[in-house]
């Protein structure tokens, strides 16, 4: 069978991850969480000091860079690969109210994307690949064989990551989520950088009222309709 380049862009908490990786497990391909990788660069910027709610010196960050290694592993026992940040597992500190805060403000940062969409191309060269994000069929694979948007309501979406926060024992509210979410989708879609967009060759796809099943299964369908057709 032919290997295709899966590209699933969307607003944050529409379940992307979680397609993407059953999706990657299913047909044997790699699965790469771009929103991890600036979710790392924004922990990193943490860590020294050069970003906090009320203050940010991008340009410090921009001439770190090259200081900044980012790495997949793939962890066995999870079934997907964890963010390593200059060789340290960072899989769960990027996952926190703090980093989700913050990362949007470092994912406007031009030089930051250029790293990144640079090394997220590297790892498509080879095709076979399931990657999730904002830009991924706008910028990083404006080729791929197959291009989904996914799309939910803020209230569903809120409520879903909520929901996994308080199961990882963090002290949020409600509230304090739904603004997060609101907050990043008005970021994602307004920056001058590489915003959200539909791309026009993309299939929508709003799971407010699709079951995981179903929408795993709809997309199935999608991708064996390509290879079959190539
Ligand atoms: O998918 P996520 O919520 O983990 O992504 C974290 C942030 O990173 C999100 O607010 C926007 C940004 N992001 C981006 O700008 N481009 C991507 N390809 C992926 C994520």
């Amino acid at each position: 069978m032919k290997k295709i380049t899966i590209a699933i862009d969307g607003f944050s908490s529409t379940g992307k991850s979680t397609l993407a990786k059953e999706l990657a497990n299913h047909l044997g391909y790699i699965y790469v969480d771009s929103g991890a990788m600036y979710r790392a660069v924004t922990l990193f910027a943490m860590q020294n000091g050069y970003i906090k709610s009320d203050f940010f010196d991008k340009e410090t960050l921009v001439n770190s860079l090259s200081a900044i290694k980012l790495n997949f592993k793939f962890n066995p026992d999870l079934g997907f690969a964890e963010m390593y940040l200059n060789d340290v597992n960072v899989e769960n500190e990027i996952r926190t109210i703090e980093v989700s805060n913050l990362v949007s403000k470092v994912a406007e940062v031009s030089q930051v994307r250029t790293k990144l969409v640079e090394q997220q191309q590297e790892m498509g060269k080879n095709k076979g690949i399931v990657m999730d994000g904002r830009d991924i069929a706008t910028v990083v694979f404006p080729d791929a064989e197959l291009k989904i948007f996914m799309n939910a309501s803020a209230q569903t979406r809120a409520q879903r990551r909520y929901d996994e926060l308080i199961s990882k024992g963090q002290d949020v509210t409600f509230e304090e989520v739904l603004n997060n979410v609101q907050e990043r989708d008005y970021i994602d879609t307004h920056r001058d950088d590489s915003p959200l967009i539909i791309a026009d060759d993309a299939i929508e796809i709003d799971n407010s009222y699709l079951n995981k099943k179903e929408q795993f299964d709809l997309v199935v369908e999608l991708v064996n309709d390509i290879t079959n057709s190539i």
